[in-house]
């Protein structure tokens, strides 16, 4: 192959650098034949020096072509390795969900808020002044015994429902208002239906003497159970709360039988959602408040999650299982 061939054919930059010193380096080919120069003829000395020199020049720019055509190469095939395809789809990430009983919260917050209820909060930990005392259930009265209370060693309690931020709320403010407070309480309590922990949304509506009647907690509450769980019939059964006088609990047709009777509703076709009453005088007088009327009301969330979305048993919820969790999305 001749010289000029061997450049064309080099098929990359290092192939090439063989050749350069092949050709121009100290013991490469042009030194050698300038070096003959010595035992030629004077006469001959200029055209083989000008015959050399224009070999030289050729390959020299034959070599520099090449050389350019190479590096372009490498840089496109570099720059197409790099390539990022902004079409394609990365790795991608599992996408994470709300979990059903926040999703049942926010949903039941919602509709109150959009009542223009306000959003309030209250402490977990409790004292017995707030999540008894005031709320009517003195010491030593026997409707103590209904809630299974968490009890810390300095006469500090969990609570135990919701209704302790109905006393902190009315101290601090002044009626007419119309409030909820959801939040997690805790009781003593372990089985299909029910978890140590777990959260209720408190309601409660005070205004003068005469202004807020039984009429209208049965309105807001069978606008809102319809509202939330479709076509459903609402039943208020007289009940006992130490809080509330008169006080209900509020049944909804069976969501599973449709009122004909089944296992869950224990063939009665109804299905206990939450209790509710006006506010007893006594919870009135332990927050300082004269002249006034309210209603109050409080319900499980994870009832009706569990309702909502056919869960038959609420431990699951807790226990963080991806694949359950995953059909909530
Ligand atoms: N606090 C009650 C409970 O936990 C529910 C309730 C709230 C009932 C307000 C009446 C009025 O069972």
């Amino acid at each position: 192959m001749s010289w000029q061939e061997q450049i064309g054919a080099a098929c990359d930059l290092d192939a090439l650098e063989s050749i350069r010193v092949e050709l121009f380096g100290k013991k490469g080919y042009f030194p050698a034949q300038f070096a003959k120069m010595k035992s030629i003829p004077n006469e001959e000395k200029k055209a083989f020096a000008d015959g050399l020199n224009k070999e030289k020049a050729e390959l020299e720019a034959a070599f520099e072509a090449k050389k350019t055509a190479l590096e372009g190469a490498a840089l496109a095939a570099e720059i197409d390795k790099e390539r990022v395809d902004l079409s394609l789809f990365s790795h991608l990430e599992p996408a994470g969900a709300i979990h059903p009983i926040s999703h049942t919260m926010n949903e039941m917050i919602e509709y109150f808020t959009s009542m223009n209820f306000s959003l309030q909060t209250g402490p977990l930990v409790e004292d017995d002044f707030h999540n008894f005392e005031a709320l009517n259930l003195p010491q030593h009265h026997p409707a103590r015994e209904m809630q299974d209370t968490f009890y810390f060693k300095d006469e500090k309690l969990m609570r135990t429902h919701t209704s302790p931020v109905q006393i902190r709320y009315m101290k601090a403010m002044k009626p007419p208002f119309r409030m909820i407070a959801p939040g997690a309480v805790f009781r003593r309590d372990y089985d299909m239906t029910h978890t140590p922990m777990f959260h209720q949304i408190e309601g409660l509506v005070v205004d003068e003497a005469h202004k807020v009647s039984f009429a209208n907690l049965k309105y807001i509450l069978e606008h809102f159970l319809t509202h939330f769980f479709g076509d459903v019939k609402v039943r208020f059964r007289p009940s006992f709360f130490p809080f509330t006088e008169p006080s209900s609990e509020v049944d909804i047709s069976c969501v599973f039988c449709g009122g004909d009777g089944c296992r869950v509703c224990k063939q009665t076709g109804w299905i206990e959602v939450l209790g509710c009453g006006m506010v007893d005088p006594n919870v009135f007088k332990a927050v300082g408040y004269e002249n006034v009327s309210g209603y109050a009301f409080g319900m499980g969330i994870e009832r009706f999650a569990m309702l909502k979305h056919r869960i038959s048993d609420l431990r699951a919820m807790y226990e963080g299982d991806l694949d359950l969790l995953e059909q909530f999305k």
